[in-house]
């Protein structure tokens, strides 16, 4: 598997960095795949369509309203035959129309008509990048099932430094192989991701949660899956679209979380970063309970399992890497690393969640191993999410 006889559909966004679409078409096609490419008005101020058309052996598709392209083939037909379609460099611009679903171009109309996997290269000056506008438009178009392959930081063409350089061309190749099910570091392994929280039923209508957005755990899942782990992600409750390439199971409660992860063993490395409720009802009904006259129905609360602890019990199903999370609003190094020995597992990746993680598009996180930590810049969850998948798959001795 990978890359040979696949078809890609190359749509190339208006920046500095359509250049190495050059690069990356030549790159692609040397794995034996084919590119067509739509080359936006912005792209075609950096790169004509006579060198992508050369290096693509390919009529390149520029304007919605060419009539002859139209009927020889219309921009449905365009979005449909390709096995995937890459957006590379994907604009702040290119972003914000596909998550709010414009279709002013051809680029964006072929994104609006597609029934394939899309996968976004982002590219642009950091500012835009980090801009609350942006990362929102990133959070709609993961929700919406787009898989990203993340920009880099470093120098920027406008003279800054930061997060925003498109993706190198090597990676953008990596992502598509893997995306194909090509050789991954995490060929061969299963991992398993919990995530987003959990509804602990009170009656049928009611229940205790929690504000987990699952957002985390998703790019986690996605992060592993592309670095071509079998990945299966047991998720509480959450408004997100299962990322591609992801095995989903769906559950409610924590018993039921517990019950969906050991059955997803043997694994080779699993995560857990679901918010599991501590509690939940000791005696749900299951009929509505009834304001009385008499005054409040009392609760009575019973312990969740603990998910982690569980899976990091010693046994020949446990996992040799298991991770987890410790949400802390302070000391937070501390109670992690008690956390780490409490539960028995190998790493804890801990947060400060007394500001806007929860929910929001961030992260800030040290990593406690035994007898080893390290503390990573705020960045993107996202990145928090590759960062991690690549010191597991480096942990992880090659089979
Ligand atoms: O004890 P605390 O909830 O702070 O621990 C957080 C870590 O434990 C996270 O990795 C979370 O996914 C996991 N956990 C669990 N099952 C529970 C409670 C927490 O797996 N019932």
């Amino acid at each position: 598997m990978g890359l040979k006889g696949k078809k890609i559909l190359l749509i190339i966004g208006g920046g500095i960095a359509a250049y190495k679409a050059l690069e990356l078409i030549r790159r692609v096609r040397e794995r034996g795949a084919d590119v067509r490419a739509v080359l936006t008005n912005g792209g075609a101020q950096f790169v004509t369509p006579l060198s992508v058309a050369a290096l693509s052996e390919n009529q390149v598709f520029t304007d919605l309203f060419d009539l002859k392209d139209e009927t020889e083939m219309g921009h449905i037909r365009l979005s449909r035959e390709a096995d995937v379609i890459l957006v590379a460099p994907a604009t702040a611009d290119l972003m914000a129309k596909a998550a709010s679903g414009l279709a002013s171009d051809l680029a964006t109309t072929v994104l609006l008509a597609t029934d394939k996997p899309v996968l976004m290269a982002p590219s642009m000056n950091t500012r835009m990048w980090e801009h609350p506008a942006t990362q929102r438009n990133l959070e709609q178009l993961r929700a919406d099932g787009i898989g990203f392959i993340a920009p880099g930081a470093g120098d920027l063409a406008c003279g800054e430094v930061g997060t925003g350089r498109l993706a190198e061309v090597p990676d953008i190749v990596r992502a598509l192989d893997h995306f194909f099910g090509g050789d991954g570091p995490l060929k061969g392994r299963h991992a398993l991701v919990t995530a987003g929280p959990t509804h602990e039923a009170i009656d049928p209508v009611r229940y205790i949660a929690n504000r987990s957005s699952g957002q985390q755990g998703y790019a986690i899942a996605s992060a592993l899956a592309a670095l071509g782990a079998k990945t299966t992600l047991v998720s509480g409750p959450t408004q997100l679209a299962g990322p591609s390439g992801v095995d989903m199971v769906r559950v409610e409660s924590a018993t039921e979380m517990l019950d969906a992860a050991q059955s997803a063993l043997p694994a080779d490395v699993a995560v857990c970063v679901a918010a599991v409720a501590d509690w939940r009802a000791a005696k749900p009904v299951d009929k509505k309970l009834k304001k009385s006259n008499g005054g409040m129905p009392s609760l009575e609360l019973t312990e969740n399992p603990d998910i982690l602890k569980t899976l990091s019990e010693p046994g020949n199903r446990r996992p040799p890497l298991v991770v987890g999370f410790a949400a802390e609003t302070n000391d937070v190094l501390d109670h992690a690393r008690q956390k780490r020995v409490r539960k028995g597992c190998d790493w804890i990746v801990a947060n400060d969640v007394s500001g806007d993680v929860m929910g929001g598009a961030e992260n800030e996180v040290h990593l406690i191993m035994d007898g080893d930590e390290e503390s990573w810049p705020r960045m993107t969850k996202a990145s928090v999410a590759q960062k991690l998948a690549e010191k597991i798959a480096g942990a992880l001795s090659p089979q």
